[in-house]
Order: structure tokens, then C-alpha cells, then sequence
């Protein structure tokens, strides 16, 4: 298994390319099930979860090649049923719930297993079939939906921490086949959900209002085969923007959307980080004095609860309390165990973690526990005086494509080691 060594302290700087968008994408491949047409998409990570999409897709009976940043996705014919163990490990797998079901009317997709974030049903996903008018079950482990036609409704998909993503994904996707006109109200507006309707839209979908809360879908007979380019990954430039912060260094990111990173440099500069944008790059600049701030993480365009694990390792480093409060995963916290270990000064108080800021961090070994724990323990271990070993580092290979390789050419000194 491999591991990351880093030994830290050392300011970064120079460029770096940020690539295209993980929480993108795998909707977006799971899209192509809706038409027997050739579907290409560009701009596609090399991530662990891109590949286990792409088995899951050949599982449905799809032709699918990955190479070189591209994929080609040919579901000539689909079979309702995937491989049980490969989807229930992933997720992310469970938006090809809609597409099934659109196009085949019929969908047996293995329940999403645990998540060390917190609980994640998916009972907002089966609200809206069923609303489209699909009898669903759990049976041995599956969800099955099954109808004979789908019929567009008005749906509010609101939870108790407010709109889910994916499951805004699934019934857009369900929803673009089905008969009249379908509105989701209290719809995701993250822009992997815009880019995902502007991929339908090209395969022939009729899609008003993604971005909004309020999302109009008009049923269509046929989806044609499409290209696409997708959005650059919003989470990893936020992770590489907090390396700088973190490491007292200057970075520019390029070919990276600031319009989808609002809250997340207005958050960064009130801790006193400097930033310049420009359409597609970002120059920033480390504070010259780091200030402590409070956060809650918020659906878009609020602070992302993705990047709360790395801006807490930026806020271990600024002398004073600062407050991270979590409002989408209630148990996202479980970095805060590694940080300590490194020196820091966490506490948790319910949704909340106080952080005694500008405490010394020393190396030490320790694990990761899931993506963005361990970018936030990537990013901890560069700013650390001596050698930090991080485990299980397959959490990252998930979501950051060459990361290692990336900060090594920014002068991290990092390497990848087997530790069997
Ligand atoms: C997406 O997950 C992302 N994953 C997550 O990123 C991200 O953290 C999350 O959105 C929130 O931004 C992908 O896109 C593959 P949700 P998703 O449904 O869609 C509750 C990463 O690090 N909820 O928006 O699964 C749920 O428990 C990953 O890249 C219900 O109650 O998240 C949570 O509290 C981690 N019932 C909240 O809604 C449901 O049916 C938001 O979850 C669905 C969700």
C-alpha cells in the first residue's frame, strides 16, 4: 500500500494546471447510459473513481475507453443491472440510477455502502423517481425502480441540510426521457449540476434554470450522442490555493473557473491570503500575517464542505481561535485526530471544531480517512517542521490526479513510498 513522505517547510511556488472536475465527471459518464449514440467527453481526470465509473458503465454492457484525458462511452445496449460489489463500493455510483431508469425503465442499483463523513441515505433520490411515477424497493441489498413510463412532476427535493447533488443529478437524468415537463425545486446549484445539464442539453435535453434552485426538465423521446469538455475541479484548486497559503509560498493556478470559487477566496483573503484573478488563473499569495476566521460550510455557493478539512489545516497555523463549523456531514471531522498528532490544538463541540491556532507543527506518521482528510494531512505535513508519513493515501488517488507530482514541481518535498 502506498504511502506519502513529506518532509515539510518548505514555501511553494510557481504554476500549476488544475484539472477537470471528479464530482463532474462521474454524473456526466453516467449520463452517456441515456443514449446508444457515441458520447465523448474531454478534460477527465486520472483519478481512481473515473476508472471504477468506467467498469461500472462496461458492467451495464457499455463500450467505454479512457485515454489521454478522454473518454468514449458507447451504451449501444444497456442491461438494468450492474456488477453489485463494484457499485456499492463507489458512491458516486448511484447516479446511474436516473439514466436506468430513463432509458430502460427499469434500474437494479446495489444500496451505496457506509461513508466515514457521516450517514448519507439517499432517500431524497427515491422521493423523486417515485414522484416521476417509478415503484421502488430495496431487495437483497438493491434498489429497484422499475416504471412503465416515467411522467414529469414537480418535485421538492429539499433535506435536512438542505439540497443533495446527486440526488438533483439522478432526477434531472430520469427526468429528460420522461413524459411533460418535470420541476425540481430546492435543486443542488453546484456548477458540477450546471455542467452536468449543459452535457444533456448537447445530447438534445430541454433544461431550463440549472444553477438555480428552481430546475424545469420537458421530457424529450430521444437523446443523440454528444462532446463535452468538463469544468476544472473547484476543490482541487482550493487545495492547491491553501498549499500556498499554508507553506508561506506563491502559486498560480491555471486553467481554473474563479467565478465557482467565491466563498472560498472571500474566506482566504479574510484570513489575510493574497489573491489575483484573471479568467482562468489565480496568483496566490501567502499572508503576511495569517488571521483566524470562523466558517460553516454551506451548499453552493456557501463555503464547501469539501474544502473544510484543508482550510482547517491552513487555520492550525494562524495564532488565534478560529471556528469551523460543519453543516453538511456531521461527522467530517475526521482529520482533526492526524492534525493533533502534528501538534495542533483542535477541540470538538458538537458541529463545531475550535482551533487554538500557531501552535508548532512536528512530523509524525499518520492515516488517512478519506479524500479530503487526507489533502488536509498533505497539506499539514508541508508546513511541518521534520517527516510526516501519511497512510493510506489510496483516499487521495480517488480524487487528486498526480498530486505528489504536482507539488514536487512547485518544490514540495514529497515521494511516494510502498509500505508493505
Ligand atoms: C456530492 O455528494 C459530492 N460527491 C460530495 O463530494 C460533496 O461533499 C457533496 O455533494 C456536498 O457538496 C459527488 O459529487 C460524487 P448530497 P452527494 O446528496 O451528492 C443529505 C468529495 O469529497 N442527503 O448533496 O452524495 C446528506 O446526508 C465528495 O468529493 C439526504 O439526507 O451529497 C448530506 O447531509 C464527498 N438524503 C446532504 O444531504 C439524500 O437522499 C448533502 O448531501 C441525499 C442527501
Amino acid at each position: 500500500m502506498d504511502s506519502l513522505e513529506i518532509k515539510g517547510g518548505v514555501p511553494l511556488h510557481g504554476d500549476v494546471q488544475i484539472s477537470g472536475a471528479k464530482n463532474a465527471v462521474l454524473p456526466i459518464m453516467a449520463a452517456t447510459l441515456l443514449t446508444p449514440e457515441k458520447c465523448v467527453i474531454h478534460n477527465v481526470p486520472n483519478l481512481s473513481d473515473v476508472s471504477f465509473m468506467a467498469r461500472i458503465l462496461e458492467s451495464l454492457g457499455a463500450r467505454v475507453r479512457l485515454k489521454g484525458g478522454t473518454v468514449t462511452v458507447e451504451a449501444t445496449r444497456v442491461k438494468p443491472v450492474g456488477n453489485y460489489d463494484l457499485i456499492r463500493k463507489m458512491r458516486g455510483s448511484i447516479c446511474i440510477l436516473g439514466p436506468l431508469l430513463g432509458r430502460q425503465h427499469e434500474a437494479r442499483v446495489s444500496l451505496p455502502g457506509g461513508c466515514v463523513i457521516g450517514p448519507r441515505p439517499i432517500d431524497l433520490h427515491l422521493k423523486g423517481v417515485r414522484r416521476l411515477g417509478a415503484k421502488v424497493s430495496i431487495e437483497e441489498g438493491y434498489v429497484c425502480a422499475q416504471a412503465r413510463r416515467l411522467k414529469g412532476a414537480d418535485v421538492f427535493l429539499g433535506g435536512r441540510s438542505g439540497p443533495t447533488v446527486l440526488g438533483t443529478a439522478n432526477l434531472m437524468m430520469a427526468a429528460v426521457l420522461a413524459d411533460g415537463v418535470t420541476t425540481i425545486q430546492s435543486a443542488a446549484c453546484e456548477p458540477e449540476v450546471v455542467d452536468l445539464a449543459d452535457f444533456l442539453i448537447k445530447m438534445g435535453a430541454r433544461i431550463e434554470g440549472a444553477g438555480s434552485p428552481s430546475v424545469t426538465i420537458r421530457g424529450v423521446k430521444t437523446l443523440h450522442g454528444a462532446e463535452h469538455e468538463v469544468i476544472p475541479d473547484r476543490i482541487e484548486a482550493a487545495t492547491f490555493a491553501i498549499a500556498a497559503a499554508a507553506t508561506g509560498g506563491e502559486i498560480t493556478l491555471h486553467g481554473v473557473r474563479p467565478d465557482h470559487l467565491h466563498a472560498v477566496i472571500d474566506k482566504l483573503e479574510e484570513t489575510g491570503v493574497r489573491i489575483t484573478q484573471k479568467s482562468l488563473t489565480l496568483k496566490v499569495a501567502a499572508a503576511k500575517k495569517l488571521r483566524p476566521v470562523d466558517v460553516t460550510t454551506q451548499p453552493y455557493a456557501g463555503f464547501p464542505t469539501d474544502v473544510q478539512a484543508q482550510l482547517m489545516s491552513l487555520l492550525i497555523l494562524a495564532p488565534g481561535i478560529s471556528i469551523i463549523t460543519e453543516r453538511i456531514f456531521e461527522s467530517r471531522f475526521m482529520h482533526v485526530s492526524e492534525l493533533t498528532r502534528l501538534g495542533a490544538d483542535i477541540s470538538i463541540e458538537g458541529p463545531s471544531a475550535i482551533i487554538k491556532g500557531g501552535q508548532p507543527l512536528s512530523g509524525a506518521p499518520i492515516m488517512a480517512s478519506d479524500l479530503r482528510a487526507s489533502a488536509a494531512l498533505v497539506l499539514a505535513g508541508l508546513s511541518a517542521k521534520g517527516k510526516t508519513l501519511i497512510n493510506r493515501i489510496y483516499h487521495l488517488d480517488r480524487g487528486y490526479e498526480n498530486i505528489d507530482a504536482k507539488l514536487r514541481k512547485l518544490g514540495a518535498r514529497i515521494r511516494r513510498r510502498n509500505t508493505e
